[in-house]
């Protein structure tokens, strides 16, 4: 994995240059890249730097300030449980409790093997599908506890 540092910042650069909106800014260029390459190393943010022509502690300052960025890679497979208002009130409880448990974590994080990284998420806009789950951004609507678990164990054996 040699060219990993370069990979990761083509990629960084390639995210930034191609937001879709007209306005560009430090924040953006994070979310870019975040959604780009699932969190923000530290040659992405040199890049956030260079292009909207601030300092690299600048950037590090709003990136630092947002819980949603993570600065380290995430794992192999990312599982997202929902827990907006809709899949809340449709079980999504039930639905996180297992797939915790089926992927031995107590929050949000890591299996130790860094195979699967459970994050939650306040709303994945398929709220008609509720309660839903993702996996690897892909979402799965009307997910049962035992589905959600099954889809999870999937994940970490993947
Ligand atoms: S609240 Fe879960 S998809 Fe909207």
């Amino acid at each position: 994995m040699a060219d990993q540092p370069i990979d990761l910042r083509e990629r960084a650069r390639n995210a930034i240059a191609h937001q879709p909106q007209r306005t560009v800014t430090v924040l953006s260029c994070l979310l870019a890249v975040e959604d780009a390459l699932g969190f923000v190393p530290p040659e992405a943010v040199e890049e956030v730097a260079a292009r909207t022509a601030t300092t690299v502690n600048d950037v590090w300052a709003v990136a630092s300030f947002y819980t949603n960025f993570r600065f380290d890679p995430p794992g192999r497979h990312v599982v997202e449980v929902c827990w907006g208002p809709t899949c809340h009130l449709s079980g999504a409880q039930a639905v996180l409790e297992r797939v915790q448990q089926a992927l031995g974590l107590e929050g949000e994080g890591d299996t130790p093997d860094g195979g699967v990284t459970l994050k939650y998420n306040t709303c994945v806009g398929a709220c008609s599908q509720a309660p839903v789950i993702m996996v690897d951004h892909q979402p799965i609507g009307r997910v049962t506890p035992e589905a959600a678990a099954a889809f999870a164990a999937e994940a970490a054996a993947g």
